[in-house]
């Protein structure tokens, strides 16, 4: 039976045809960590869209219309979530003028018209209602203003929505661009024919969203250890009191149900054995290493602590192919980082091929100086966990497929 991953592999490519004198729109994921004054933390989202970017240009497409999200805005304009603030970064690594589009809509006639050489970013998609509904008619304003739509949001590509899915119901041509191809390859490597034991590293705030995949991820692997955020609710859910600590109430059973079944699939469970905690993330008066079960009142967990990285290290040490998602605590304050960053040597260190998912994952890798060290460095982390769970990504989905001409 052909897998679900080589099916995504079977999709056509921008190589497999000619952008020339074409209007192309290419759906990236610009979605990059930022800090309080939106300053860029880490641009590896945006540079990693730049061969697609720049083959087009190179191959002459009339213009290239770039489309994006960022971050969760509630369907109508925000300024924190407007891509404006990145513009000057993509110009930068494009080396070219960028032409930002507030709105698409009112501005259509002005991106129909080919004119060679010409980059548009539109502003935020996600400021359109109808994007995460998957609205047709917003997907057919996005198919009117393209000839050849390329998908090459990675990031997003587990989400069905309308400028990642909807819109290739009424475009005629539409296929991966480079760094779709080259995630979808590295993800074979480590899940085709896995070397055992796998173990997946998991943590981050995004709790809701990952604790579900669980349950169908435990087929697959050997090993699950979980940190950060994510930890909380399965330490709560053992009964420990984690106090003002970051954790889902409402997924507590959903941790207990992973824990049984990670029994019945013969799965081994790692949680933090002791914590960071502090009584305030911002203004820190009192920072202290504490048993999991002894979180003080008041107090909330920031970082595991050195027991658990020792524990850690050691099941990561003994695996053959590790996939990590998600940070070990609030890496992006100095004092709450060595768990995450000691992961990260941990994982590095490791003669196994290893692959990192996520956003602030990889930007906790780049500040470690890891990043060489690693087998992949992923753009994706709900999606990286998607493909984990044996899943066909919608973004993928609906792409021309190449066995069809033959
Ligand atoms: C991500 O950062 O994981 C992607 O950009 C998808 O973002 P989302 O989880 O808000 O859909």
């Amino acid at each position: 039976m052909i897998s679900n991953i080589t099916t995504m592999m079977g999709v056509k490519s921008l190589k497999d045809i000619d952008v020339t004198g074409k209007r192309v729109l290419i759906r990236v994921d610009f979605n990059v960590p930022v800090d309080s004054h939106n300053n860029i933390s880490d641009d590896r989202r945006i540079r990693a869209a730049l061969p697609t970017i720049n083959y087009c240009i190179d191959h002459n497409a009339c213009s290239i219309t770039l489309v994006s999200h960022f971050g969760r805005p509630k369907g109508k304009y925000d300024e924190k979530y407007s891509l404006k603030h990145i513009i000057k970064r993509l110009e930068r690594l494009l080396q070219k003028r960028v032409e930002f589009i507030e709105d698409f809509v009112s501005s259509r006639d002005e991106i129909a018209t080919c004119s060679l050489e010409r980059v548009f970013l539109l502003e935020n998609i996600r400021f359109k209602e109808g994007e995460k509904q998957n609205d047709p008619e917003l997907s057919k304003r996005l198919a009117s203003i393209c000839d050849i739509y390329v998908n090459d949001a990675f990031g997003t590509s587990h989400r069905k929505h309308a400028s990642t899915y909807g819109v290739m119901d009424y475009v005629d041509t539409k296929v991966a661009g480079f760094l779709m191809m080259r995630e979808i390859e590295a993800f074979s490597k480590a899940l085709e024919n896995p070397v055992h034991p796998i173990a997946l590293v998991i943590g981050g705030a995004k709790i809701s969203s990952k604790i579900t995949l669980l349950k169908e991820v435990l087929q697959k692997i050997d090993k699950l250890i979980i940190g950060g955020a994510m930890s909380n609710t399965f330490l709560e859910a053992l009964g420990y009191d984690m106090q003002r600590s970051l954790y889902e109430k409402e997924y507590i059973e959903t941790a207990c149900d992973v824990i049984e079944q990670a029994k019945k699939n013969g799965v081994k469970i790692y949680l933090p054995v002791d914590l960071v905690i502090t009584d305030s993330i911002e203004t820190p008066v009192d920072i202290k290493v504490v048993p999991a079960q002894d979180v003080l009142e008041g107090f909330q967990a920031v970082d595991i602590g050195p027991a658990t990285v020792k524990l850690f290290s050691e099941a990561i040490g003994l695996s053959n192919t590790i996939i990590w998602n998600g940070p070990m605590g609030i890496y992006e304050i100095d004092r709450f980082s060595k768990g995450t960053y000691k992961i990260a040597n941990a994982i590095a260190d490791c003669y196994a091929y290893t692959i990192v998912g996520g956003g602030d994952t990889a930007d906790a890798v780049d500040k470690t100086g890891e990043a060489d060290n690693f087998s992949f460095i992923s753009t994706g982390g709900g999606a990286s966990l998607e493909l984990l769970e044996g899943k066909i990504l919608p973004g993928f989905a609906n792409l021309d497929r190449i066995e069809e001409e033959l």
